[in-house]
Protein backbone atom coordinates (compact mmCIF):
# COMPACT_ATOMS: atom_id res chain seq x y z
CA UNK A 1 0.00 0.00 0.00
CA UNK A 2 1.14 3.20 -1.14
CA UNK A 3 1.23 6.17 1.38
CA UNK A 4 1.00 9.62 -0.18
CA UNK A 5 0.96 12.90 1.64
CA UNK A 6 -0.55 16.54 1.25
CA UNK A 7 -3.00 14.95 -1.51
CA UNK A 8 -5.62 17.12 -2.92
CA UNK A 9 -9.51 15.79 -2.43
CA UNK A 10 -10.90 17.76 -4.98
CA UNK A 11 -11.89 15.16 -7.20
CA UNK A 12 -12.86 12.69 -4.54
CA UNK A 13 -15.54 14.59 -3.17
CA UNK A 14 -18.98 15.62 -5.01
CA UNK A 15 -18.64 19.03 -3.45
CA UNK A 16 -15.44 19.12 -5.39
CA UNK A 17 -13.60 21.21 -2.80
CA UNK A 18 -10.18 21.56 -2.74
CA UNK A 19 -8.90 19.88 0.54
CA UNK A 20 -6.06 18.57 1.39
CA UNK A 21 -5.40 14.99 3.14
CA UNK A 22 -2.02 15.26 4.85
CA UNK A 23 -1.73 10.93 4.27
CA UNK A 24 -3.83 9.57 1.64
CA UNK A 25 -3.88 5.94 0.70
CA UNK A 26 -6.13 3.91 -1.23
CA UNK A 27 -7.92 -0.10 -0.70
CA UNK A 28 -7.30 -2.06 -4.04
CA UNK A 29 -8.02 -5.22 -2.06
CA UNK A 30 -9.21 -6.47 0.97
CA UNK A 31 -5.54 -8.13 1.82
CA UNK A 32 -4.34 -4.91 1.92
CA UNK A 33 -5.46 -4.15 5.18
CA UNK A 34 -2.60 -6.31 6.65
CA UNK A 35 -0.71 -3.47 5.20
CA UNK A 36 -2.62 -0.96 6.02
CA UNK A 37 -2.12 -2.14 9.86
CA UNK A 38 1.48 -1.38 9.52
CA UNK A 39 0.97 1.56 8.36
CA UNK A 40 1.40 4.00 11.64
CA UNK A 41 0.60 7.10 10.68
CA UNK A 42 -3.52 6.16 10.75
CA UNK A 43 -2.56 5.44 14.75
CA UNK A 44 -0.95 8.82 15.54
CA UNK A 45 -3.66 10.75 13.10
CA UNK A 46 -7.84 10.61 12.99
CA UNK A 47 -9.04 8.21 10.16
CA UNK A 48 -11.72 8.80 7.79
CA UNK A 49 -12.39 6.26 5.49
CA UNK A 50 -13.53 7.74 1.98
CA UNK A 51 -15.86 6.13 -0.14
CA UNK A 52 -18.04 8.22 -3.03
CA UNK A 53 -17.21 11.47 -0.94
CA UNK A 54 -20.86 12.18 -2.18
CA UNK A 55 -22.17 12.97 1.29
CA UNK A 56 -19.36 15.29 2.89
CA UNK A 57 -18.56 18.37 3.18
CA UNK A 58 -14.73 19.57 3.72
CA UNK A 59 -14.45 22.82 6.12
CA UNK A 60 -10.69 22.37 6.25
CA UNK A 61 -7.60 20.45 5.15
CA UNK A 62 -8.09 16.98 6.78
CA UNK A 63 -4.92 16.39 8.88
CA UNK A 64 -5.28 13.26 9.30
CA UNK A 65 -5.01 9.60 6.90
CA UNK A 66 -7.34 9.05 4.40
CA UNK A 67 -8.18 5.63 3.55
CA UNK A 68 -10.11 5.49 0.10
CA UNK A 69 -11.89 2.43 -0.34
CA UNK A 70 -11.41 1.41 -4.09
CA UNK A 71 -12.04 -2.59 -3.83
CA UNK A 72 -14.26 -3.89 -6.95
CA UNK A 73 -16.51 -6.40 -7.89
CA UNK A 74 -19.78 -8.25 -7.98
CA UNK A 75 -20.66 -12.02 -7.10
CA UNK A 76 -23.39 -14.10 -6.78
CA UNK A 77 -23.56 -16.14 -3.37
CA UNK A 78 -26.75 -17.89 -3.32
CA UNK A 79 -30.23 -18.71 -5.41
CA UNK A 80 -33.34 -19.73 -4.76
CA UNK A 81 -36.12 -20.17 -7.51
CA UNK A 82 -37.17 -16.31 -6.95
CA UNK A 83 -34.64 -14.53 -4.83
CA UNK A 84 -30.86 -13.96 -5.99
CA UNK A 85 -27.96 -13.12 -3.38
CA UNK A 86 -25.80 -10.82 -4.41
CA UNK A 87 -22.48 -9.53 -2.82
CA UNK A 88 -20.79 -6.52 -4.52
CA UNK A 89 -17.33 -4.90 -2.87
CA UNK A 90 -17.59 -1.59 -1.08
CA UNK A 91 -15.61 0.25 -3.90
CA UNK A 92 -18.14 -0.77 -6.67
CA UNK A 93 -20.24 2.71 -7.65
CA UNK A 94 -23.51 2.40 -6.09
CA UNK A 95 -24.98 3.31 -9.95
CA UNK A 96 -22.97 0.80 -11.71
CA UNK A 97 -24.37 -1.75 -9.38
CA UNK A 98 -28.04 -0.88 -9.71
CA UNK A 99 -27.34 -0.79 -13.51
CA UNK A 100 -25.94 -4.15 -13.67
CA UNK A 101 -28.29 -5.59 -11.68
CA UNK A 102 -30.93 -4.16 -13.96
CA UNK A 103 -29.30 -5.53 -16.81
CA UNK A 104 -29.64 -8.91 -15.45
CA UNK A 105 -33.40 -8.70 -14.14
CA UNK A 106 -32.73 -8.74 -10.60
CA UNK A 107 -35.68 -6.08 -8.83
CA UNK A 108 -35.70 -4.42 -5.82
CA UNK A 109 -33.25 -1.34 -6.18
CA UNK A 110 -34.49 0.14 -9.26
CA UNK A 111 -36.19 3.02 -7.70
CA UNK A 112 -32.78 4.15 -5.91
CA UNK A 113 -30.73 4.86 -9.52
CA UNK A 114 -28.73 7.40 -10.00
CA UNK A 115 -27.82 8.31 -5.89
CA UNK A 116 -24.66 9.04 -6.27
CA UNK A 117 -21.80 7.28 -3.78
CA UNK A 118 -20.49 3.58 -3.73
CA UNK A 119 -21.73 0.54 -2.71
CA UNK A 120 -19.78 0.31 0.92
CA UNK A 121 -21.42 3.56 2.11
CA UNK A 122 -24.88 3.05 1.00
CA UNK A 123 -25.74 1.59 4.26
CA UNK A 124 -24.19 3.52 6.76
CA UNK A 125 -27.07 6.47 5.97
CA UNK A 126 -29.75 4.01 4.42
CA UNK A 127 -29.72 5.36 1.18
CA UNK A 128 -33.21 6.03 -0.16
CA UNK A 129 -35.57 7.19 -2.90
CA UNK A 130 -38.61 7.10 -4.43
CA UNK A 131 -40.50 4.80 -2.25
CA UNK A 132 -37.38 2.62 -1.26
CA UNK A 133 -34.76 2.51 0.91
CA UNK A 134 -31.64 0.57 1.24
CA UNK A 135 -33.17 -1.74 4.08
CA UNK A 136 -35.07 -3.46 1.71
CA UNK A 137 -33.27 -5.24 0.44
CA UNK A 138 -30.50 -5.59 1.99
CA UNK A 139 -29.08 -9.22 3.50
CA UNK A 140 -25.91 -8.69 5.38
CA UNK A 141 -22.54 -6.62 5.43
CA UNK A 142 -19.03 -7.89 5.96
CA UNK A 143 -17.10 -5.17 8.14
CA UNK A 144 -13.35 -4.99 8.98
CA UNK A 145 -13.11 -3.80 13.11
CA UNK A 146 -10.36 -1.07 12.94
CA UNK A 147 -9.35 -1.83 16.39
CA UNK A 148 -8.91 -5.74 16.05
CA UNK A 149 -8.39 -5.95 12.55
CA UNK A 150 -11.56 -8.75 12.84
CA UNK A 151 -14.12 -9.08 10.58
CA UNK A 152 -17.23 -8.85 11.64
CA UNK A 153 -20.95 -10.14 9.58
CA UNK A 154 -23.66 -7.79 10.37
CA UNK A 155 -27.19 -9.06 9.35
CA UNK A 156 -30.33 -6.52 8.95
CA UNK A 157 -30.97 -6.37 12.84
CA UNK A 158 -27.62 -5.68 13.23
CA UNK A 159 -27.91 -2.26 11.49
CA UNK A 160 -30.36 -1.01 13.36
CA UNK A 161 -31.70 1.30 10.00
CA UNK A 162 -33.98 4.41 10.43
CA UNK A 163 -34.65 7.07 8.17
CA UNK A 164 -30.92 7.39 6.53
CA UNK A 165 -29.74 6.08 9.72
CA UNK A 166 -27.58 2.94 11.16
CA UNK A 167 -25.70 1.74 13.51
CA UNK A 168 -22.72 3.22 11.85
CA UNK A 169 -24.14 6.52 12.38
CA UNK A 170 -24.47 5.77 16.02
CA UNK A 171 -22.21 3.01 18.58
CA UNK A 172 -20.50 1.60 15.44
CA UNK A 173 -19.29 5.21 13.86
CA UNK A 174 -15.73 5.38 12.99
CA UNK A 175 -15.17 1.88 14.25
CA UNK A 176 -15.69 -0.24 11.16
CA UNK A 177 -14.74 -0.65 7.80
CA UNK A 178 -17.59 -1.75 5.76
CA UNK A 179 -15.90 -4.47 3.05
CA UNK A 180 -18.82 -5.80 0.74
CA UNK A 181 -22.96 -5.63 1.10
CA UNK A 182 -24.96 -8.44 0.27
CA UNK A 183 -28.13 -7.64 -1.06
CA UNK A 184 -31.16 -10.18 -1.69
CA UNK A 185 -33.19 -8.74 -5.36
CA UNK A 186 -36.52 -10.70 -7.12
CA UNK A 187 -35.57 -13.00 -9.88
CA UNK A 188 -39.47 -12.61 -10.80
CA UNK A 189 -42.55 -11.44 -9.70
CA UNK A 190 -40.89 -7.78 -9.08
CA UNK A 191 -42.72 -5.44 -7.04
CA UNK A 192 -42.98 -2.88 -8.79
CA UNK A 193 -43.21 0.70 -6.95
CA UNK A 194 -44.16 3.76 -8.85
CA UNK A 195 -46.23 5.52 -6.05
CA UNK A 196 -44.04 8.22 -5.04
CA UNK A 197 -44.13 11.69 -6.28
CA UNK A 198 -43.94 12.21 -10.20
CA UNK A 199 -42.98 8.46 -11.53
CA UNK A 200 -46.17 7.40 -12.34
CA UNK A 201 -46.54 10.24 -14.18
CA UNK A 202 -43.70 10.25 -15.96
CA UNK A 203 -44.46 6.15 -17.34
CA UNK A 204 -47.34 7.03 -18.12
CA UNK A 205 -45.27 10.47 -20.51
CA UNK A 206 -43.40 7.75 -21.89
CA UNK A 207 -46.54 5.85 -23.14
CA UNK A 208 -45.89 2.84 -20.46
CA UNK A 209 -49.14 1.42 -19.26
CA UNK A 210 -47.34 -2.07 -17.29
CA UNK A 211 -43.83 -1.03 -16.23
CA UNK A 212 -40.98 -3.69 -15.68
CA UNK A 213 -38.09 -2.99 -13.56
CA UNK A 214 -35.93 -1.48 -16.52
CA UNK A 215 -38.81 1.50 -17.45
CA UNK A 216 -39.28 2.42 -13.86
CA UNK A 217 -35.32 2.87 -13.69
CA UNK A 218 -35.29 5.24 -16.80
CA UNK A 219 -38.41 6.92 -15.28
CA UNK A 220 -36.69 7.85 -12.48
CA UNK A 221 -33.66 8.78 -14.30
CA UNK A 222 -35.31 11.23 -16.15
CA UNK A 223 -36.63 12.75 -12.88
CA UNK A 224 -33.93 12.93 -11.46
CA UNK A 225 -31.97 14.09 -14.10
CA UNK A 226 -34.50 17.16 -14.52
CA UNK A 227 -34.40 17.95 -10.70
CA UNK A 228 -30.83 17.39 -8.84
CA UNK A 229 -27.97 18.40 -9.84
CA UNK A 230 -25.02 16.57 -11.66
CA UNK A 231 -21.99 16.96 -9.32
CA UNK A 232 -19.83 16.22 -12.59
CA UNK A 233 -21.50 19.01 -13.35
CA UNK A 234 -22.31 21.14 -10.35
CA UNK A 235 -20.53 20.56 -7.38
CA UNK A 236 -23.25 19.12 -4.33
CA UNK A 237 -23.98 16.23 -1.97
CA UNK A 238 -27.92 15.81 -2.78
CA UNK A 239 -30.21 16.72 -0.05
CA UNK A 240 -28.22 18.46 2.55
CA UNK A 241 -30.59 18.08 5.24
CA UNK A 242 -33.09 15.87 6.25
CA UNK A 243 -36.68 16.10 6.31
CA UNK A 244 -37.15 16.90 9.86
CA UNK A 245 -40.38 14.76 11.64
CA UNK A 246 -42.08 17.03 14.11
CA UNK A 247 -45.16 15.90 16.51
CA UNK A 248 -48.38 16.24 16.16
CA UNK A 249 -49.32 18.66 17.88
CA UNK A 250 -46.36 20.89 16.14
CA UNK A 251 -47.83 19.87 12.93
CA UNK A 252 -51.37 21.23 13.48
CA UNK A 253 -50.03 24.36 14.59
CA UNK A 254 -48.03 24.62 11.28
CA UNK A 255 -50.92 23.86 9.16
CA UNK A 256 -53.12 26.56 10.82
CA UNK A 257 -50.86 28.90 10.03
CA UNK A 258 -49.12 27.72 6.42
CA UNK A 259 -52.44 25.47 5.12
CA UNK A 260 -50.30 23.73 2.16
CA UNK A 261 -47.56 22.74 4.20
CA UNK A 262 -47.33 19.20 2.08
CA UNK A 263 -46.65 15.92 4.86
CA UNK A 264 -46.66 12.79 5.57
CA UNK A 265 -47.25 10.31 8.64
CA UNK A 266 -44.66 8.55 9.64
CA UNK A 267 -44.46 4.62 11.56
CA UNK A 268 -43.24 6.21 14.83
CA UNK A 269 -46.33 8.31 14.98
CA UNK A 270 -44.40 11.71 13.86
CA UNK A 271 -45.36 13.90 10.91
CA UNK A 272 -42.42 14.16 8.18
CA UNK A 273 -42.45 17.26 6.29
CA UNK A 274 -40.09 18.04 3.32
CA UNK A 275 -37.35 20.16 4.22
CA UNK A 276 -37.35 21.87 0.66
CA UNK A 277 -40.54 23.09 1.52
CA UNK A 278 -39.46 25.17 4.41
CA UNK A 279 -36.53 26.25 2.77
CA UNK A 280 -38.16 27.53 -0.08
CA UNK A 281 -41.08 29.30 1.72
CA UNK A 282 -38.27 30.85 4.04
CA UNK A 283 -37.22 32.66 0.20
CA UNK A 284 -33.88 30.72 0.09
CA UNK A 285 -34.55 28.63 -3.66
CA UNK A 286 -31.98 30.05 -6.17
CA UNK A 287 -30.25 32.18 -3.59
CA UNK A 288 -26.50 32.06 -4.24
CA UNK A 289 -23.73 33.61 -1.80
CA UNK A 290 -20.48 33.85 -3.55
CA UNK A 291 -19.92 30.41 -5.22
CA UNK A 292 -22.08 28.84 -2.70
CA UNK A 293 -25.88 28.82 -2.91
CA UNK A 294 -29.02 26.49 -3.07
CA UNK A 295 -30.00 24.80 -6.28
CA UNK A 296 -32.74 26.35 -7.91
CA UNK A 297 -34.55 23.34 -9.36
CA UNK A 298 -34.82 21.31 -5.51
CA UNK A 299 -33.97 23.81 -2.43
CA UNK A 300 -32.60 21.18 -0.41
CA UNK A 301 -29.79 20.70 -2.46
CA UNK A 302 -26.85 23.17 -1.60
CA UNK A 303 -24.46 23.63 -4.42
CA UNK A 304 -21.00 24.66 -5.16
CA UNK A 305 -20.93 27.09 -8.46
CA UNK A 306 -16.95 26.24 -8.69
CA UNK A 307 -14.62 27.65 -6.25
CA UNK A 308 -16.70 27.66 -2.72
CA UNK A 309 -15.10 26.47 0.70
CA UNK A 310 -16.30 24.06 2.35
CA UNK A 311 -17.15 26.73 5.62
CA UNK A 312 -18.98 29.12 2.78
CA UNK A 313 -21.17 26.31 2.20
CA UNK A 314 -21.18 25.51 6.11
CA UNK A 315 -21.92 29.09 6.41
CA UNK A 316 -24.81 29.17 4.29
CA UNK A 317 -26.28 26.08 5.60
CA UNK A 318 -26.42 27.72 9.18
CA UNK A 319 -28.17 30.58 7.82
CA UNK A 320 -31.02 28.70 6.51
CA UNK A 321 -31.33 26.66 9.50
CA UNK A 322 -31.72 29.92 11.91
CA UNK A 323 -34.26 31.31 9.01
CA UNK A 324 -36.25 27.86 8.98
CA UNK A 325 -36.24 27.91 12.74
CA UNK A 326 -37.48 31.69 13.09
CA UNK A 327 -40.03 30.83 10.63
CA UNK A 328 -41.36 27.61 11.55
CA UNK A 329 -39.84 26.40 14.65
CA UNK A 330 -38.40 23.82 13.02
CA UNK A 331 -34.99 22.43 13.52
CA UNK A 332 -32.87 21.10 10.35
CA UNK A 333 -30.67 18.53 10.40
CA UNK A 334 -27.73 18.08 7.80
CA UNK A 335 -27.78 14.95 6.23
CA UNK A 336 -24.16 15.29 5.08
CA UNK A 337 -21.27 14.81 7.04
CA UNK A 338 -19.15 17.51 8.15
CA UNK A 339 -15.46 16.94 8.26
CA UNK A 340 -13.38 19.61 10.26
CA UNK A 341 -15.78 21.31 12.65
CA UNK A 342 -15.13 20.40 15.74
N1 LIG B 1 -40.44 20.75 -2.49
C1 LIG B 1 -40.47 22.12 -2.44
N2 LIG B 1 -39.46 22.81 -3.04
C2 LIG B 1 -38.45 22.20 -3.72
C3 LIG B 1 -38.43 20.78 -3.80
C4 LIG B 1 -39.44 20.08 -3.17
O1 LIG B 1 -41.35 22.72 -1.85
O2 LIG B 1 -37.55 22.90 -4.20
C5 LIG B 1 -41.48 20.00 -1.76
C6 LIG B 1 -42.62 19.53 -2.63
O3 LIG B 1 -43.80 19.65 -1.87
C7 LIG B 1 -42.32 18.08 -2.85
C8 LIG B 1 -41.64 17.70 -1.55
O4 LIG B 1 -40.91 18.85 -1.18
O5 LIG B 1 -43.47 17.34 -3.04
C9 LIG B 1 -40.70 16.52 -1.66
O6 LIG B 1 -39.74 16.76 -2.67
P1 LIG B 1 -38.93 15.56 -3.37
O7 LIG B 1 -39.86 14.52 -3.85
O8 LIG B 1 -38.01 16.20 -4.36
O9 LIG B 1 -38.13 14.88 -2.22
P2 LIG B 1 -37.34 15.40 -0.94
O10 LIG B 1 -38.12 15.03 0.27
O11 LIG B 1 -36.93 16.82 -1.09
C10 LIG B 1 -36.16 13.08 -0.64
C11 LIG B 1 -34.76 12.57 -0.41
C12 LIG B 1 -33.98 12.57 -1.72
C13 LIG B 1 -34.71 11.68 -2.72
C14 LIG B 1 -36.13 12.24 -2.92
C15 LIG B 1 -36.96 11.37 -3.84
C16 LIG B 1 -34.20 13.19 1.89
C17 LIG B 1 -33.39 14.06 2.78
N3 LIG B 1 -34.08 13.40 0.58
O12 LIG B 1 -36.04 14.45 -1.02
O13 LIG B 1 -32.72 12.00 -1.46
O14 LIG B 1 -34.04 11.64 -3.96
O15 LIG B 1 -36.80 12.29 -1.63
O16 LIG B 1 -37.32 10.20 -3.19
O17 LIG B 1 -34.92 12.32 2.38
C18 LIG B 1 -30.48 12.51 -0.88
O18 LIG B 1 -30.66 11.89 0.16
O19 LIG B 1 -29.36 13.04 -1.14
C19 LIG B 1 -31.57 12.67 -1.82
C20 LIG B 1 -31.46 13.41 -2.93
Amino acid sequence: MQVHTNVSLKDFNTFGLDAKALYYAELQSTEQLHDFRKQKEWRDFPLLVLGGGSNLLFTEDFRGFVLRIATKGIEVVKETADSVYVKAMAGEGWENFVEYCVAQNWGGIENLTLIPGNLGTSPMQNIGAYGVELKDTFHSLEAWEIETGAIHTFYKADCRFGYRESVFKMEAKNKYIILSVCFRLTKNNHQILTGYGAVKEQLQLMGIESPGIKDVMTAIQHIRRTKLPDPKKLGNAGSFFKNPVIDEKKYQELSREFVAIPSWKTEAGGVKIPAAWLIERAGWKGYREGDAGVHQQQALVLVNYGKATGEEILSLSGKIQASVAELFGVHLEPEVNIAGKS
